[in-house]
């Protein structure tokens, strides 16, 4: 495989079992990342995004199973790794995580324990990774926090979580994540929680340090916008299958699915006004339980060919140089 590639997910399934059923999480996702690259990871709530990266870092809840597929990474020197094949308990998969991939959440919370300090956290990770004493790793938490725009870093690095604003705790946990310069980061909706000029920092952040580290990025959201503005390439998902994979540029002005055109024209349109239509895809999700037979999307889409797309699935096929779909409307 080529050496610039540094992750690629071959056909992976994620589900959860219970007494409802099975309920198909993740089902046939495939999508690679090079070196420096970012991939956006955009559809409506429930189509499996945080799962997809849930998956790749090996921390599916317990009632969950990586049930297929391969999530390979490179870890240069000695290759690529299976990471499907790893015990998600074990010593590998703990050494990858935070060093090799990090994850940063929507709610920072969720990567802080309340009780310590958010200097004594950092500096955990720091340790755990490299072999620094704790004045050097208090040093490069200093550095880092720094880094990340935290006001007086040195007297905020005593701080507990909940002493800092929502943006303030957002730029810790990237801090964090960033601490042993991961060569992937993942961010599920990672500014949802903020508002909206603390958004377009966070935003600017990520991407200046993505820069600088040389650093691959997933960056999963529901808003368009964000991909636009920090994604090379996309893939939409819909009731955990992939649905159009494109470089960024293909998907906005050459989207295929109608969904992906659904997506599209449900955003508002920047200097068109308050008074633009905007057109919400028709009708909702439907319960995971209940999945529609042939392409999951027909019951809600405007160009439904009766007798085909409720009887088979679409396959996932190639349409163009960087661009994939999988819609009967389109051969290869
Ligand atoms: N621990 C779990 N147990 C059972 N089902 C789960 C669990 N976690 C997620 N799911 C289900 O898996 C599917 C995919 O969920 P996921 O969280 O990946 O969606 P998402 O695309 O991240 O949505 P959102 O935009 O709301 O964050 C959903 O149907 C969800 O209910
Ligand atoms: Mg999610």
């Amino acid at each position: 495989m080529e050496n610039n590639l540094l992750l690629k997910v071959e056909g992976l399934k994620t589900y959860f079992f219970s007494r409802e059923g099975t309920l198909k999480a993740v089902d046939g996702v495939s999508f690679d990342i090079k070196r420096g690259e970012t991939l956006g990871i955009a559809g409506e709530s429930g189509c499996g995004k945080s799962v997809t990266a849930q998956s790749i870092l090996r921390i599916v809840p317990q009632n969950g199973r990586i049930t297929g597929g391969n999530i390979l990474f490179n870890l240069n020197e000695r290759g690529f790794i299976n990471l499907v094949k790893l015990n998600p308990e074990g010593e590998e998969i703990r050494k990858i995580r935070g060093k090799e991939i990090s994850m940063i959440f929507q709610e920072p919370m969720t990567s802080f324990s309340p009780v310590h300090t958010i200097g004594n956290q950092i500096m955990e990770v720091i340790m755990l990774h490299q072999a620094l004493s704790r004045k050097e790793a208090k040093e490069k938490a200093i550095e880092l926090l720094k880094k990340v725009g935290m006001p007086k870093p040195t007297q905020m690095i005593d701080a507990y979580p909940f002493n800092l604003s929502g943006g303030m705790r957002q730029r810790a946990m990237i801090a964090m994540a960033l601490s042993c310069q991961p060569s992937l980061l993942i961010a599920d909706e990672p500014t949802t929680a903020v508002d909206v000029t603390i958004q377009a920092q966070v935003l600017e952040l990520i991407k200046e340090l993505q820069k600088e580290l040389n650093m691959a990025l997933i960056i999963i959201t529901h808003d368009l916008a964000v991909i636009a503005e920090l994604a090379d390439k996309v893939l939409i998902m819909y009731l955990g299958k992939n649905v159009e994979y494109a470089s960024v540029d293909e998907l906005f002005y050459n989207p295929k699915h109608p969904y992906t055109k659904g997506l599209l024209a449900s955003i508002p349109k920047l200097g068109k006004g308050s008074r633009q239509r905007i057109e919400p895809i028709s009708g909702s999700v439907p319960s995971p339980y209940e999945m529609p037979s042939g392409c999951l999307f027909h019951p809600r889409c405007p160009r439904f060919i009766p007798g085909v797309c409720d009887k088979k699935e679409p396959p996932f096929i190639e349409i163009g140089e960087n661009h994939k779909v999988s819609c009967f409307l389109y051969k290869r």
